[in-house]
């Protein structure tokens, strides 16, 4: 049997691209920037693309995957969150999309305590006064932050990453509660504490942590209404999807003293983001890199090989299918 046609949209890590070429055709794209619409439709044209490998950044919206050949089969996406593909028009052009559930829950978790260290810590704060080459010595009120022990993380959205939060937490004394579409007995056994509304659980955290997906639905569910809800004081970090958050909200409770800090991954618009943070001291900023481990990474390719195999290779179902 022929080798199936897989189109690249991204330079992927050397293993992954290494198992892609040993059993596919692939089509690369070596400039390594995301493709919008039109350029990932034209890398698909030709007619012999059956699959396609993307990511995150990739725009494949309802006109792009209305513009696909009809070669194209499934689309596997190296990432969990799928809020770039229009799920309904790959529906209706009976394109499967397939995502990496789970292999980068503990990595995106681990991202998330950095946040939630470095905000409540002031470690950004005190690295950029180091690099200014302004210490003038150690000083007993200086950049004085707060101590996670006993403090309460509230974790908006208990999925795999959340929980994975949740252990790492504990393990620093933090007392769990959780905000979720429905209760989780396994949270609960562990010990998180379970809000059935936005209003207590924010009224009742310290810290609150964010890992719901994008999209119309949840788009600035940080408003200046629920940050009002939060505690004077409390931290927030989002390493979910960036449109969750009213950044000139965010900006605002950051500048005016009723938040303490915030630590963000993840924006509305990468790779631009809110003009405010940039000048916003207590904030801590990372490049999207939730997911950013090697191993992390290797498994994410190999999730979306082992979907690309099973439709493109054995004509079977996929193994992570989305929408
Ligand atoms: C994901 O997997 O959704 C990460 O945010 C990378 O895009």
């Amino acid at each position: 049997m022929p080798k199936p046609t897989l189109l690249l949209t991204r330079r992927f890590p050397d293993a992954v691209e290494a198992r892609a070429q040993r059993d596919y055709i692939t089509v690369p794209n070596p400039a390594d920037t995301p493709l919008d619409g039109p350029a990932l439709a034209a890398a698909a044209a030709d007619g012999t693309v059956q699959g396609i490998l993307c990511a995150a950044g990739d725009a494949l919206d309802g006109d792009t995957i209305g513009a696909l050949p009809d070669s194209v089969r499934i689309i596997a996406t190296f990432s969990v969150g799928t809020d770039h593909i229009d799920l309904a028009a790959a529906r209706a052009r009976g394109i499967v999309v397939t995502n990496t559930p789970d292999v980068l829950s503990v990595a995106t978790a681990e991202i998330a305590m950095l946040l939630i260290l470095t905000a409540a810590r002031r470690g950004g704060e005190a690295e950029r006064m180091l690099r200014a080459r302004e210490w003038t010595g150690w000083a007993p009120t200086q950049l004085m932050g707060v101590t996670l022990e006993n403090k309460v993380l509230g974790i908006l959205g208990m999925g795999r990453i959340g929980q994975a939060l949740a252990r790492m937490a504990r393990g620093f004394g933090m007392q769990v509660h959780y905000r979720n579409r429905n209760r989780l007995p396994e949270a609960e056994e562990a010990g998180a504490t379970y809000h059935q509304d936005d209003t207590t659980f924010l009224g009742a955290i310290d810290v609150l942590s964010m890992h719901i997906p994008g999209g119309a639905a949840t788009r600035h569910w940080l408003d200046t209404r629920r940050i009002a809800q939060l505690r004077p004081g409390a931290i927030v970090v989002n390493t979910g999807r960036g449109t969750t958050v009213d950044d000139a909200a965010l900006c605002a409770a950051l500048q005016n003293g009723h938040l303490r800090a915030a630590g963000l991954d993840v924006f509305a618009g990468e790779p631009t983001i809110f003009e405010g943070y940039y000048t916003t001291p207590n904030l801590v900023l990372l490049p999207h890199l939730g997911s950013a481990t090697v191993e992390t990474r290797d498994a994410m390719g190999f999730r979306c090989l082992d979907n690309l195999d099973a439709v493109l290779i054995r004509g079977a179902a996929p193994l992570h299918p989305v929408g």
